[in-house]
């Protein structure tokens, strides 16, 4: 069984898809592994820290050559997996529903893609999510980044030149990304709180000390669709929101919004209005600015000054964290691969769950029922 992993391609992604550890891994289980030359150069991995760890480094015209298994962060063009065998898989991450171009260039190629976030949220899965493992470190990220260009401190202090008090942090939007939020930005000492749609996180919030804040004039709100996301609100909730956001918002320094709904664009939560109503110097942070945003105006790797509050967001936040985003992203990978590994036959060897739910394309089609359906 032989794995290869690619330097990635994608303007600024700055992760790679396997790390040292995991190729030490792989090998024992008995697979050989090639690393492009210069992957791990952005996410502080040299290549001959790869070589030490078992792996042959080659160039990208060779790297795939005879490949079973090709590894990516972003899924590669498949035209430059040229000499990887038949059939062969690649493990990545391929937005099949941003790029569908892409998934119908796999089925022409005859590869097979298997992609890395419709992994199922079910609890033996946990190890293998990027998803979760990426916006993770997203929503710590968030938080400093929000920090740096916040032109006051985060805790009170009691100083002999007299008190500075506490920022106020707001975050909007409590899956992954929004709890590791709120932990960073008490940890900082900001006094914080949180709404979300799903009545579950009320409790999630509460428990890391923050003060939650929910519509309740609505009545029925559940607010949480299959696979444990959220799912979207009717009009009459999406006022009551609005109107209890405007009296909240304007009281807050820090705003970090990550509110999304799978396979559609990213709400909108904050209006050009309800900016106006904040205090200059305040920061916006919008953690779903690549996916549509959740605030308007927010404009990806930017920073937009509008009413004197600042707003910003990258389109692609664990890549700045490179060195333990790929650390993650690969374990994920590696979780993944060796749940499955068959001794015997010398290779993975999924089962219908969760082969079915990650695998597009396959025998020169394309075969998931999220995308045919
Ligand atoms: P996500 O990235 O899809 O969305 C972020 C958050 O935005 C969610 O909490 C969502 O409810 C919220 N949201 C959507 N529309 C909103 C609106 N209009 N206003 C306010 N908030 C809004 O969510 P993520 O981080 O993927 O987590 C979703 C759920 O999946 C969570 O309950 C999480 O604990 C669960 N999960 C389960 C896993 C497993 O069992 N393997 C792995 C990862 C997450």
């Amino acid at each position: 069984m032989h794995i290869a992993a690619l330097k990635e391609r994608a303007e600024g992604e700055k992760r790679v898809s396997i790390t040292p550890e995991t190729v030490k891994k792989f090998i024992a289980l008995g697979a050989s592994v090639a690393v492009e030359k210069g992957a791990g150069e952005n996410a502080s991995i040299s290549d001959a820290d790869y070589i030490d760890a078992g792996a042959t480094v080659l160039s990208a015209a060779k790297v795939a050559a005879d490949a079973d298994i090709v590894l990516g962060v972003q899924a590669p063009d498949p035209k430059t997996l040229k000499g990887a065998k038949e059939g062969a898989w690649v493990v990545a991450t391929f937005d099949p529903f941003g790029a569908p171009d892409r998934v119908k260039a796999y089925a022409k190629e005859g590869l097979e893609a298997l992609s890395m976030e419709f992994m199922p949220r079910i609890t033996r899965a946990q190890s293998m999510d990027v998803l979760s493992s990426q916006s993770n470190l997203s929503g710590y990220k968030s938080v400093v980044a929000a920090a740096d260009e916040y032109g006051r401190a985060f805790p009170m202090m009691m100083t002999a030149a007299g008190t500075i008090s506490a920022a106020k942090c707001f975050v909007m939007g409590v899956g992954v990304a929004g709890l590791q939020a709120i932990a960073t930005a008490k940890r900082l000492g900001a006094q914080v709180s949180a709404t979300d749609v799903r009545s579950a996180t009320k409790e999630q919030i509460e428990s890391l000390g923050a003060k939650a804040v929910f519509v309740e004039s609505v009545e029925g709100i559940e607010g949480e669709g299959s696979g444990g996301y959220a799912t979207e609100m009717s009009e009459e909730y999406q006022k009551a929101q609005a109107e209890l956001v405007s009296s909240h918002i304007a009281k807050q320094d820090i705003v970090i919004t990550t509110a999304l709904i799978p396979g559609r664009a990213a709400p909108r939560l904050i209006s050009d209005a309800q900016i106006a109503t904040m205090k200059p110097g305040s920061v916006i942070f919008d953690l779903a600015v690549s996916q549509g945003g959740n605030v308007e105006g927010s404009k990806p790797d930017a920073v937009i000054e509008k009413h004197g509050v600042k707003i910003m967001g990258y389109s692609n936040t664990p890549s700045h964290l490179a060195a333990d985003a790929s650390a993650l992203f690969a374990r994920n990978l590696y979780n993944f691969l060796s749940a499955f590994w068959d001794t015997d036959a010398g290779k993975p060897i999924l089962d219908e769950e969760i082969g079915d739910a990650i695998r597009l394309t396959q025998g020169g089609k394309i075969v998931n029922e999220r995308l045919t359906s």
